[in-house]
């Protein structure tokens, strides 16, 4: 409708310039620039890297959302940037540029959340979000279990990994099996040709003795290397290694474990819907598995589209729209970039 506000997100927070525009719940634009390739030989994100690539970025990017859009500046009427948590050089990068375009424009801005705005995007694809709700956002950095009352005045953590992320595991193991960096993506499609239950990896705090104190914890360290130990058998041996059994029997571990704690937690609140968010809820392994699984407790799954779980610009938009929406107000203009963002914390 036009007379919802246009609300312009910009993301900074790794190594994906994104700049989104959206209308109440409507996309219209999502540009996105990516310094991935440059960090692929690394084997990781370089922080100084991310920050240079979003400084050449950004104004470039800007100007194509703008223009896909078919908008200008001054038709926007707020300016959402996440303001953490991420990499501090690459953060500040992304609320320098939401500060000056607020002051030039003399629009409003907000600093938000990135792991929240992982779970606003998917009003974008599937309209407002049934609350309460579960969330499983798992990301590079990232994998938790939220209770989300309120998205625009907090989530309740319930549980979050105690070692390695989701996407972290992928990304490790991945390097392990000779896969490119991110390694998510490769996994994912090797997999497809091999055996889920060809490889019996652990599957981290299900065990009744540390279900006890992690219920809703995630621990993916063990997993990992059990996968190194299993590889270096086969290696020592001068046995091949077969690489789409060890990567479909690790993605099985890692969704399996996923998705029998969002289930539970989503039966022990009585919450009857899930959101997955994050660049590891692109997986298709955990989108099906999520689905199956959800089915049979009449629990109803919401993931985004996979262009939308993966870093963007209009995730940022999707949860500053929420933000105006409900009247919450706009941060402060030295609103800081804070690498270490609570979750707790949705705007600043
Ligand atoms: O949310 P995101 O784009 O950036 C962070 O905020 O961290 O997540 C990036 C992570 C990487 O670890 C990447 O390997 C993983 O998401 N990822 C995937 C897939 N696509 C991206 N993991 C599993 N399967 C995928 N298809
Ligand atoms: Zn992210």
């Amino acid at each position: 409708m036009a007379d919802e506000p246009l609300v312009l997100g910009i993301e900074t927070s790794c190594d994906e310039t994104g700049v989104g525009i959206v209308r109440g719940h409507t996309l219209l634009a999502d540009a996105l620039a990516s310094s991935v390739a440059e960090h692929a030989r690394f084997g990781g994100v370089v922080p100084e890297v991310a920050s240079r690539a979003h400084l050449e970025a950004i104004v470039p990017t800007m100007r194509r959302a703008l223009d896909t859009a078919g908008v200008t500046l001054a038709d926007i009427d707020a300016i959402a940037v996440t303001a953490g948590p991420g990499l501090a050089g690459a953060l500040l990068v992304g609320v320098a540029a939401a500060k000056g375009y607020a002051i030039a424009t003399d629009k409003p801005v907000y600093g938000v959340n990135h792991l929240a705005a992982h779970v606003a995007v998917d009003t974008l694809e599937h309209g407002p979000l049934p609350e309460p709700a579960i969330a499983l956002l798992v990301s590079g950095g990232h994998s938790s279990l939220l209770l989300v009352d309120d998205l625009t005045a907090g989530v309740t953590p319930l549980g979050a990994t105690i070692d390695d992320a989701a996407g972290e595991a992928f990304d490790k193991v991945a390097r392990l099996l000779g896969l490119p960096f991110p390694g998510g993506p490769p996994i994912d499609r090797s997999a497809r040709d091999g055996d889920p239950t060809g490889i019996a990896f652990p599957r981290g705090l299900t065990a009744p003795k540390d279900l006890a104190a992690h219920r809703f914890d995630f621990s993916f360290s063990g997993l990992k290397t059990a996968v190194a130990r299993w590889v270096e058998a086969r290696q020592r041996a001068g046995e091949p290694v077969p690489v789409a059994d060890v990567a479909a029997s690790f993605q099985e571990a890692v969704c399996d474990v996923l998705t029998a704690k969002a289930i539970d937690a989503c039966r022990t609140r009585g919450v009857q819907t899930l959101v997955i968010g994050g660049g590891v809820a692109a997986n298709s392994r955990l989108r099906a598995m999520a689905e199956q699984r959800c089915a049979r407790y009449g629990i109803q799954v919401r993931v985004p589209r996979p262009k939308l779980c993966t870093d963007n610009g209009a995730m940022v938009a999707a949860l500053g729209s929420h933000l105006v929406a409900a009247g919450v107000p706009a941060s402060r203009l030295d609103l800081p970039a804070d690498s270490a963002l609570p979750l707790t914390t949705v705007s600043v």
